[in-house]
């Protein structure tokens, strides 16, 4: 990684002369390939600027080769001079501004924006200064362009620098600086103008290049999102990811989030190289002295203070066409998570040009909003100002997959700051003592008429015959009472298996062996329902295919769902997500019912 790399952002509307300011920056700095510089000459010569070379076709076309095959319109340019490299994110100043921009403030540290300096500070430059601050930039440099339009004057510069600061004032940000320039001239964007004399801070570019940024103020301490597990053979067990805060040192000890064990670090690599420390922004790999139960998405962290929970409040920019309205089911996607999440509250929009907080009940695509954000289970997380990586997050349409709206943490939110548990005296392995087994949950998932209930209840007559104590959830059946609020909406089948594995938990708690027999069509939730059970958990797919189900259609359901009578039937009109990591898979149109509940007793031996 280049230590020295600075990524920014530049923002402007079409007429602020954004695009020349950049392309005069690569041109001037001899930062163009020797075809492009030809090629802008020419192109030129047939350009609006009398011969002289119109900068801003350079950016445009640079434009046009990044966007194909890209769906957000931003144009990020590489480029580096003797002393830094560079990130470039260009965002079109036109319709979508405010997605664009957000996508490109959010990979940027640094925001250079413009203002025309014949018309001085407008609404839209507070906009532009407002999604940078949202989406965390703390370093801004002020651009104050086509000063050759009023001849160069300092008591203009003075003025506008005046109202920058008033603007400033209601942010949060660590570095400010205003240059006067003229993009089309080229002063003071990469040599001092000598048009302006009076000025005696450094051009844009020498500024770029000696800017740092990287003091990053509130980020404590080390965390590193767990993107793969990596297993080679039986001695090598490393956690590879990226470090996205602070530094760690071989014989460190660390905390892994969600289930805060402990362990210290004996090895890290980077790339093959064995090296005694690491920092933020390497891609490593860590070993550990102990077997500590780690998968993807877990967090390793060191005086990171990392929040662990399942509620907090975010800001969002809402970027698709279907609005936002409380009650929302989405994917979240924090770090290396996925979990489901459901917006419980929006508490109100933030107007972008004014900034002001305006009461809604639904939020329309591009707007910003701060809503309470509920998850499924445990996520790990922090504030955005205190870790960017795990304070950032994008929701994600469980139905077209599409990213719905970004976002950053505010703050976590306690559930209830009036509820604590309670360690009680006789304890779930008192309880499986008593009535001599152990506490399992076997979760039968498969289509309508898969055969669930008829599995579900030979199996509980054989533990029973076994002596086991037991209880059987069915789907049917819990709809008619516990979850009779709940239909088949997306949103309803989450809530169904949330509150089904919640009850099989408190079951398990009471000692019992628990069959559950649930469509439980999306893998998510699955997981969800495991996480909520957590040890003890046995998932069974009954895989009997759609055709067989549909051929065998006991409850006449099928045929209903064809003729449309019935709305989001699994399998027809709704998504069944196969299981690709169940326990046991048992096809129930190949063998018959005593085989099925054979293969079952077998894999349940281990765990009963
Ligand atoms: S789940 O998807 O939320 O897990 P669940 O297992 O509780 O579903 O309930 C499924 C049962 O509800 C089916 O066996 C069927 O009898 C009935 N049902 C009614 N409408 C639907 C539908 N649209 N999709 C699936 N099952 C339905």
């Amino acid at each position: 990684m280049n230590e020295n790399l600075l990524k920014f952002i530049t923002c402007g509307s079409v007429d602020d002369g954004k695009s020349t300011l950049i392309g005069h920056l690569l041109y001037d700095a001899k930062l163009l390939f020797t075809d492009q510089e030809k090629a802008l000459v020419l192109d030129s010569k047939i350009g609006s600027r009398e011969g002289k070379i119109d900068y801003s076709l350079l950016l445009d076309g640079l434009m046009a080769e990044r966007e194909q095959g890209i769906t957000i319109d931003v144009a990020y340019r590489y480029f580096s001079t003797e002393n830094r490299s560079f990130i470039v994110a260009d965002t079109p100043g036109h319709e979508e501004y405010t997605r664009n921009m957000a996508v490109g403030a959010s990979f940027a540290s640094l925001a250079v924006i413009l203002v025309d300096a014949s018309q001085d500070v407008q609404i839209q430059t507070k906009r532009h200064a407002r999604i940078c601050a949202l989406m965390g930039i703390r370093h801004f440099v002020f651009a104050v362009n086509k000063m050759d339009t009023v001849c160069y004057e300092q008591a203009r510069f003075t003025k506008i620098q005046r109202h920058i600061k008033v603007l400033m004032a209601e942010f949060d940000y660590d570095t400010l600086c205003m240059i006067p320039v003229s993009a089309t001239e080229g002063d003071n964007v990469v040599r001092q103008s000598k048009n302006m004399r009076w000025y005696n801070g450094l051009p844009l570019l020498a500024y770029l290049e000696k800017i740092d940024v990287t003091d990053e103020e509130g980020e404590k301490g080390f965390t590193m999102p767990v993107q793969r597990v990596c297993r080679p053979d039986q001695n090598f067990r490393g956690f590879q990811g990226q470090i996205s805060s602070g530094e760690i040192a071989v014989g460190e000890e660390i905390t892994v989030l969600p289930s805060k064990e402990k362990a210290v670090v004996t090895k890290i690599l980077q790339g093959d190289k064995s090296v005694a420390k690491s920092k933020k922004g390497h891609a490593v790999t860590i070993q550990l002295d102990t077997e500590v139960d780690i998968s993807r998405g877990c967090v390793l962290q060191k005086d990171a203070e990392v929040e662990v929970g399942s509620l907090f409040e975010a800001s969002l920019l809402w970027m698709d066409e279907n609005n936002l309205v409380e009650g929302g089911s989405f994917l979240l996607k924090l770090g290396m998570q996925l979990i489901p999440a459901v917006i419980m509250r929006i508490k109100y929009k933030i107007d972008v040009n004014t900034g002001a907080e305006v009461y809604a009940e639904t939020i329309y695509k591009n707007e910003l909003a701060v809503c309470e954000i509920s998850t499924g289970s445990k996520v790990v997380f922090d504030c955005f100002a205190k870790n960017r990586e795990l304070g950032s997050f994008i929701l994600i349409d469980r139905v077209s997959n599409q990213t719905a709206a970004g976002g950053v943490v505010r703050q976590p939110l306690a559930r209830d700051n009036n509820l604590r548990w309670h360690e009680m005296d006789v304890t779930k392995g008192m309880r499986e003592k008593c009535l001599q087994q152990k506490a399992i949950t076997v979760w039968m998932t498969g289509l309508s008429g898969a055969g669930k209930s008829t599995l579900a209840n030979e199996l509980e007559k054989t533990l029973i015959s076994l002596g086991k104590h037991t209880m059987l959830l069915d789907g049917d059946n819990v709809r008619m009472g516990l979850n009779k609020d709940l239909g088949f909406k997306e949103k309803d089948r989450v809530e169904n298996i949330r509150r089904v594995a919640e009850v099989a938990k408190l079951m398990n708690d009471a000692g019992l062996i628990v069959i559950a027999s649930f469509i439980s069509p999306y893998q998510l939730d699955r997981r969800m329902a495991r996480d909520i059970v957590g040890g003890g958990f046995v998932e069974v797919y009954v895989s009997t295919p759609l055709e067989e189900c549909e051929k065998r259609d006991v409850k006449g359901l099928y045929q209903k769902a064809r003729e449309g009578k019935i709305s989001n039937f699994t399998g027809i009109s709704s998504a069944y997500e196969k299981p690709e990591r169940a326990e046991i898979v048992i096809d129930t149109s190949k063998h018959d019912i005593s085989d099925c509940i054979n293969m079952i007793m077998k894999v349940l031996e281990a765990y009963l």
